[in-house]
């Protein structure tokens, strides 16, 4: 055969294939969600998410140290209080169960960089992401809590914060309220762009956050939608965002590539927790070999054009990158 393009040549031996690769993945992008309940001498499983567990303060550094011995040196928080009431009270009270966490991981492991997650619906008493005006998320009113969640973190120790409620304006509440107090180098990451979603299931049973009449549609967006992904990604753009987010990943990654190719700024996905449950499961089950389609969702999100990828397996993939498996 008079063959002139021959794509097999690239692929015959490995160190060649390794060379022309063209995605690339370091264990420095990764961030480990992860809860943090009330008690003590608590390491609890989530039965809907295995190999996952919610910690109380004070064993929750077993974790830490664990991720940063993988080269994992960053975590997002999600705070469980016991206490939940309509105004989310709990969410930005300055001795709050997350804000417990942050002061002690920061205490304990200042070698780590801590992101807080800003939402209600873990603290609200009726599981939604705001205030209610009667059955209805009051946008406006919910934001003043937000910027007050969100400052509370900060105080406590985060060293980011990351809003994933929703509401419109969040950004910018939560920018003036951080400028206002002197914290004008913590950096916002915005869940900016997402999607109301059935992944999420395995995480609102983790943190009890389901809502209790209704859904979330009237805040999260509808999975039919790609141009609003954009108009969603720049309006938090505009306001302030230094980092956005695509939530989920999985299945979305013609809106991480649509985002990615029309912003400017570091772009993260979440790879929720249906997807980590649907691995897993299949996994165990033995459908299917869970690290390697761990590593193939991952890569999958990295080439659609993420640089920051949120999951629960990121300890394992750090691993596999060191390993050289992937990245
Ligand atoms: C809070 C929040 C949720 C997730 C992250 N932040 C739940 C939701 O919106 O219902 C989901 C993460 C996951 O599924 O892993 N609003």
């Amino acid at each position: 055969m008079d063959l002139l393009y021959r794509p097999r040549r690239l692929r015959y031996d490995e160190r060649l294939r390794h060379m022309v690769r063209e995605t690339r993945m370091t264990p420095d992008s990764l961030i480990y969600p992860m809860f943090i309940r009330e008690g003590e001498n608590i390491v609890e499983e989530i039965p809907t998410m295995p190999g996952q567990y919610r910690y109380s303060v004070d064993r929750m550094g077993e974790k830490l140290e664990e991720l940063l011995n993988a080269g994992v040196d960053k975590v997002i928080l999600f705070g469980i209080p016991d206490h939940k009431d309509e105004m989310g009270t709990e969410a930005y009270a300055q001795n709050g169960i997350v804000q417990r966490g942050f002061r002690f991981a920061k205490k304990n492991y200042p070698e780590m960089y801590l992101i807080g997650d800003v939402c209600m619906c873990e603290y609200t008493s009726h599981g939604h992401c705001g205030v209610l005006c009667g059955h209805e998320v009051d946008n406006d009113k919910t934001l003043e809590l937000l910027a007050k969640t969100a400052l509370s973190q900060v105080e406590a120790g985060a060293d980011m914060v990351a809003p994933s409620d929703m509401m419109d304006g969040r950004v910018a509440a939560i920018r003036e309220a951080l400028d206002n107090n002197g914290h004008t180098n913590i950096p916002i990451m915005s869940y900016a762009v997402k999607y109301a979603s059935s992944f999420y299931g395995p995480f609102r049973d983790a943190a009890g956050s389901a809502p209790s009449f209704g859904d979330r549609k009237s805040y999260q967006m509808d999975f039919h939608n790609r141009r609003e992904a954009i108009k969603e990604a720049l309006s938090d753009i505009d306001e302030g965002a230094d980092i956005i987010m695509v939530k989920p990943a999985m299945a979305y990654g013609d809106i991480i590539r649509e985002v990615k190719d029309l912003t400017n700024v570091p772009m993260a996905a979440y790879s929720v927790s249906g997807e980590y449950s649907m691995i897993k499961a299949a996994g165990i089950a033995g459908y299917i070999d869970e690290e390697k389609v761990m590593c193939e969702t991952a890569v999958s999100a990295y080439r659609a054009g993420v640089d920051i990828y949120m999951t629960y397996f990121a300890k394992e993939l750090a691993e596999c990158m060191k390993k050289g498996l992937i990245g």
